[in-house]
């Protein structure tokens, strides 16, 4: 380049010395500036290993070491597989090393394949579990997969879509807390700093393009070790966002440094994305809230959504409200198992409400009649419609108590007959949070490290945050958005997802959270498993990974309100609102792992049980899903599927009946007649062409920059 650029100085002087000379001079001007920014060295390519994935022909693959053997590879080559052949002793695969002509015969099983991630993958979901105590409430997701995979994948279901994302990346401690291309990092690694921001930069970039331009939120966690890299790398990478960070004593007691202040907090950076700003809150984070003192919705839904909530599972609470005029003004009696709505008796100008899901079916009240009128004559009960949509909504006990004590305050009864009521000036009063915390409640230990132990007293994880710090950073960005949808895509030991669930609790929200994590084993556990004459991919290793031994059982412990050894949990949560854990939380959550699909089975419509999942996230993980293809089309509650054209007219109407449906999948290769069946479909309905959309979103978004 320098070359270069004397070459061109040398032809300018011999047509104009002066011009020559001022060129000379600014060029040495600006080479005298330090460049700015943050340089490094980019790591290219990064690769995983895909342990249990099949070895197909055309994989790169690597050979796997001998089973008991630690350490380095022994032959740390990257292998195309040409052809694989069956025989006696098992299918062999013909390889052919990819950067010299060596060719050998190596057993599938002792293969594993990499991912490059300058290529394309094509991915699925499989199912590997679930738990559901949340009624028609949207699922949370936990997938285990490597979260650039992941992040990949999300760019199909949710791009865009993302309001919160919160993540704890591994802080790069050079204690092998983390791996990059398979092989842990550690103090010795003089490149450690470069391949922590390559990993980082990778994957923020993908994540930029799921996070809602218009109004989303990203917070990192982190400590001295990287924050002021990780700072810059935000900066160019998030260019338009408003960048803050917070610090944040997590460990009061503070943890020795020889050199230096004993370090007692951490770093959070907050990158608030167009309109996103923080709420106020009841403190101002430099010390805990004293008093119970939030604000928490004070109207809920009469018709039940939490588990239970069918007309079938409590026929006494399917009956009729009454409505005329905005008001309420009769209670009807429990409709008997033949009758349905429109048999109830006429009351003369009245409108009879029922509780009917969004879908149609017929869901159930929260209480029986006589409550309900008890209720409506204290004025606890009211219509309330939101976006033209009518529903009855209540007082729960909680709310009536804080009327008692002066926490809600009442204005009497308006035309309509029920009470107005605010939040009373000293409880409700919110001030706007400042810039360094000192909340005793984000204790990782305390509220980290002893909240799993109450969960899962028989194993072990280490520093997961403090549940109350990402439930309070979060609720700054998304306690206003009660049907946020939140991401961690460095789970750990899903952390996010249950602060997200708590959050619903307070005020009957129904964020859904996606959580990512991979299914690593501790570089020590590593050793010992290794020494079992165990290998990653085998069951038994693949049983203590994080995913599956931490993040699943954690979860579904906070959901289920029992240990993941069957017990109720010991211990109340302990914060804005106190109740036992063995309560649990009124939530669901689906289970994934992450599949790697050859693209030609899923173009020929061969793979749809593979990515059926994706239509279901992409449609807001709620409800039902369309697990199995069909030969004309299905429909559930949030979007339908058409597999074959000439069903279009049907399948239009199957979607017309059912107004909770968003998104319409229509399996054609020509786009003529996908635009023919769109125009047939509501216009609020989105329209996504399949397989098209799937494969060309991953063509298009792959790791190569
Ligand atoms: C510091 S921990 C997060 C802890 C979490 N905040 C909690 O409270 O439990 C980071 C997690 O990210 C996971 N992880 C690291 N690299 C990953 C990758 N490339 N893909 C998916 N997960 C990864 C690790 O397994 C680890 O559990």
């Amino acid at each position: 380049m320098a070359n270069d650029l004397k070459n061109l100085l040398d032809r300018v002087e011999r047509v104009d010395r002066s011009l020559a000379s001022e060129l000379r001079q600014q060029i040495s001007t600006l080479a005298r500036r330090r460049e700015f920014g943050l340089n490094f060295e980019k790591h290219k390519p990064e690769t995983v290993e895909l342990y249990g994935r099949t070895v197909r022909a055309g994989d790169k693959v690597r050979l796997l070491n001998p089973r008991g053997q630690h350490g380095p590879r022994e032959d740390s080559r990257t292998w195309r597989v040409k052809t694989i052949t069956k025989a006696k002793a098992g299918h062999q695969a013909r390889l052919q090393d990819l950067e010299g002509d060596d060719e050998q015969t190596a057993p599938l099983d002792e293969l594993v394949v990499i991912a490059d991630f300058r290529d394309p993958i094509y991915p699925g979901l499989r199912s590997t579990g679930s738990i559901r105590r949340g009624g028609d409430k949207p699922h949370h997701v936990v997938i285990n997969a490597e979260n650039f995979h992941a992040l990949e994948t999300m760019l199909f279901t949710s791009q865009g879509a993302v309001d919160a994302i919160y993540i704890d990346p591994p802080y790069n401690s050079g204690a092998k807390d983390w791996k990059y291309n398979n092989d842990y990092v550690d103090g010795e690694d003089a490149y450690r700093h470069s391949k922590w921001l390559s990993f980082m930069e990778r994957r923020l970039k993908l994540a930029r393009k799921l996070l809602n331009p218009t109004n989303s939120v990203l917070i990192v966690t982190i400590d001295e070790k990287e924050y002021l890299r990780l700072g810059l790398l935000l900066e160019q990478t998030f260019p338009e966002a408003n960048i803050q960070m917070v610090s944040s004593v997590i460990n009061p007691s503070g943890s020795q440094r020889p050199l230096g202040f004993w370090r007692t907090d951490e770093y959070i950076f907050f990158v608030a994305i167009g309109s996103a700003v923080p709420s106020s809150w009841v403190t101002d984070m430099t010390k805990e809230a004293g008093g119970p003192a939030q604000r928490r919705a004070i109207w809920n839904s009469l018709r039940r959504r939490g588990a239970g909530n069918l007309r079938v599972d409590r026929p006494g609470c399917f009956y009729p409200i009454y409505v005329r005029d905005g008001s309420i003004v009769a209670i009807g009696s429990p409709l008997s198992p033949q009758e349905q709505p429109g048999d109830e008796p006429d009351v003369p100008g009245a409108t009879a409400m029922y509780p009917i899901k969004e879908d149609g079916t017929q869901g159930r009240y929260e209480c029986n009649p006589k409550t309900a009128e008890e209720l409506r004559l204290k004025g606890y009960l009211r219509l309330k419609v939101h976006r033209g949509e009518p529903s009855i909504q209540y007082l729960r006990k909680s709310e009536i108590q804080r009327l008692a004590t002066g926490e809600l305050v009442s204005r009497g009864q308006n035309e309509q007959g029920y009470l107005e009521i605010d939040w009373g000036a000293e409880v409700a009063r919110q001030v706007k949070p400042k810039s360094a915390w000192n909340m005793p409640s984000h204790d990782a230990d305390q509220n980290g490290s002893r909240i799993n132990r109450l969960l899962m007293p028989d194993r072990k994880f280490p520093y997961p945050k403090s549940l109350y710090a990402v439930e309070d950073a979060l609720r700054f960005f998304v306690g206003d958005k009660p049907d946020a949808l939140i991401l961690d895509f460095f789970a750990g030991s899903g952390t996010t997802a249950h602060a997200v669930m708590r959050l619903n609790k307070q005020d009957s929200g129904c964020r859904r959270s996606i959580s990512v994590t991979n299914n690593e084993v501790s570089a020590a556990e590593q050793r010992e498993l290794l020494a079992k004459m165990l290998r990653p991919g085998d069951p038994d290793w693949e049983a203590l990974g994080i995913c599956e031994y931490i993040t699943k059982p954690r979860l579904t412990a906070a959901i289920t309100g029992h240990t993941s050894t069957g017990a109720p949990i010991k211990g109340d949560y302990k914060s804005i609102d106190e109740f036992p854990m063995s309560d649990g939380l009124e939530e669901n959550v689906e289970f994934f792992t992450l599949t790697y699909e050859d693209p030609r089975v899923v173009a020929a419509d061969l793979g749809f049980e593979a990515i059926a999942p994706l239509l279901w996230m992409h449609a807001g993980a709620i409800g039902e899903q369309i697990i199995a293809r069909t030969d004309t089309y299905a429909v559930v509650d949030s979007y339908g599927v058409l597999f074959a054209i000439d069903a279009a007219g049907p399948f239009a109407k199957a979607v017309e009946s059912k107004n909770s449906v968003r998104v319409a999948f229509i399996v054609t290769d020509d786009e003529k007649q996908f635009q023919r069946v769109s125009g047939l479909l509501p216009s609020q309905v989105e329209t996504v062409r399949l397989y098209e959309s799937y494969l060309r979103t991953f063509e298009i978004n792959t790791g190569k920059e």
